[in-house]
């Protein structure tokens, strides 16, 4: 059997429970993804077809039933494909390793699906999410709607089942912690890996690149079992690191500037996500320290606004209240133009040197699913401005936090060249980014098996 197979069916009855009276739910996992001609793109399961299985076979689809049954739909046993692509489980084997109540071949799935919706009252499926699965709906429904003359029931109602299993997945349970503590401790190692290996090659006179530093961390991750990347790993130097999404390229890195890793694993399904901003030789220059202690304070506000009973906006808006006085002081804004701290957040000034939000919600997806409302607060009057957008949300409380909820806490600033800027600080671009696990009292941050603090990076690149 499946290791852990109580906890996947636990989910499902969970999911079962709140189909409501005669209702079904299908999940389908990931297409496979052609790259070109002969050639696939690593396979990847759905996260949510996961999340109720831990089945990583792609053509395969669960179907929950409100009472409770589970069927999955699996790929056949097939000798010839089995010789070329692996072995696979099928569906003789799959109700008594996965825990399902019944298994088909998915080859039956369009034969089976009318008869499992026949008398039915609702079908829930992730919408927007699996292209084609509305009109496959929409086909399985007509086969039933052609036998009502025979006395069937058509389902007369179909429910977006995303707003179910987001609930479910915004809050990690135990086991979930467990590997994303995991997951978390590889990329912190791969982190310290990549900042040795560039101090050590530019020591040693090398022609150091940003793929030497991309093959590091992609060693680590490997090495300790990670199937792949959680995402495109970004290794940017000097002033590639103020483009938000760069990724690992072929750029040089020099001694005296600085370079921004935003690189996680995944592990088992869950990522991890990481940024460290490091001076490439091991030393900060002046104002390059500056600037990294200025948002280091900021996360460290933000980290202290980080509890359960605390919104989601709170960290935010903690971190943007140190980097207006930061910038300030540091001249990178000019108080006789933009006034005060207040006057800059109110204005949202510092939009120009930090434009995206403090932090997300973090799963199986890097950017997971979850509403970033308070669902139980929806219609309330309330009244904010959302920080990155400037628009008015009326009504729609920000998320109140609780303990299981996983959330990245990710200030940073980039600084292009322009006018007023004081000149030293131009072409820098600094991230700090770390995953925290919300308690009752507070959080618990499970990356810093990387150091964070100037002086602690500057040690552990000393040769
Ligand atoms: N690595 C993606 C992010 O930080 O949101
Ligand atoms: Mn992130
Ligand atoms: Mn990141």
């Amino acid at each position: 059997m499946i290791e852990h197979a109580s906890i996947y069916a636990q989910r499902r009855a969970r999911v079962a429970s709140q189909l409501g009276h005669g209702g079904l739910a299908i999940i389908p996992t990931a297409p496979e993804r052609q790259r070109n001609r002969d050639s696939d793109f690593l396979y990847r399961h759905d996260s949510y077809f996961y999340y109720l299985t831990g089945f990583t076979e792609p053509n395969a689809t669960l179907v929950i039933t409100a009472e409770g049954e589970a069927t999955l739909f699996c790929q056949p046993k097939d000798m010839e494909r089995e010789i070329w692509d692996g072995i696979r489980l099928g569906p003789d084997a799959a109700p008594a390793f996965l825990g399902v109540n019944k298994a088909f071949s998915s080859a039956d799935l369009a034969a089976q699906m009318p008869k499992l919706l026949e008398n039915r009252s609702t079908v829930w499926y992730p919408f927007a999410t699996h292209t084609g699965l509305e009109g496959r709906v929409d086909g399985w429904l007509q086969s039933v709607r052609a036998r009502v003359r025979f006395g069937a029931l058509c389902p007369d109602l179909q429910r977006d089942l995303c707003s179910v299993l987001d609930e479910m997945r915004l809050v990690k349970d135990a086991h979930e912690q467990g590997i994303m503590r995991r997951a978390s401790q590889i990329s912190a190692h791969a982190h310290v890996r990549a900042m040795q290996r560039s101090a050590a090659m530019l020591r040693a006179g090398q022609d150091v690149r940003e793929y030497h530093l991309d093959a590091e961390l992609l060693h680590e991750f490997r090495q300790h079992g990670s199937q792949y990347p959680a995402y495109g790993s970004i290794v940017a130097a000097g002033a590639n690191a103020c483009v938000l999404h760069y990724r690992a390229d072929a750029g040089p890195i020099r001694d005296g500037e600085l370079v921004l890793i935003d690189a996680g694993c995944e592990l088992d399904g869950y990522a991890s996500d990481i940024t460290r901003t490091f001076p490439a030789n091991g030393r900060f220059t002046g104002p390059q320290r500056a600037l990294y202690d200025l948002v280091l304070a900021s996360q460290d506000e933000a980290v202290a606004a980080t509890k359960a009973g605390a919104r989601f906006v709170e960290p935010h808006e903690a971190t943007v209240a140190v980097l207006a006085q930061g910038l300030l002081d540091l001249g990178l804004l000019d108080k006789s133009k933009v006034g005060s701290a207040q006057d800059v957040i109110a204005n949202r000034s510092y939009f120009p040197f930090y434009m995206h939000r403090t932090g997300h919600w973090l799963g199986m997806d890097v950017h997971d699913c979850g509403s970033y409302v308070e669902p139980s607060q929806v219609g309330q009057v309330s009244e904010r401005k959302d920080p990155l957008s400037g628009e008015t949300i009326k009504d729609r409380p920000s998320r109140i936090l609780q303990p299981g909820m996983v959330l990245t806490i990710e200030p940073g600033l980039y600084v292009r060249p322009a006018e007023g800027v004081p000149e030293q600080f131009w072409n820098i671009g600094i991230r700090i980014e770390d995953d925290a696990i919300v308690t009752e009292t507070g959080c618990e941050l499970i990356t810093r098996g990387v150091p964070v603090k100037a002086d602690e990076i500057e040690a552990l690149m000393k040769g």
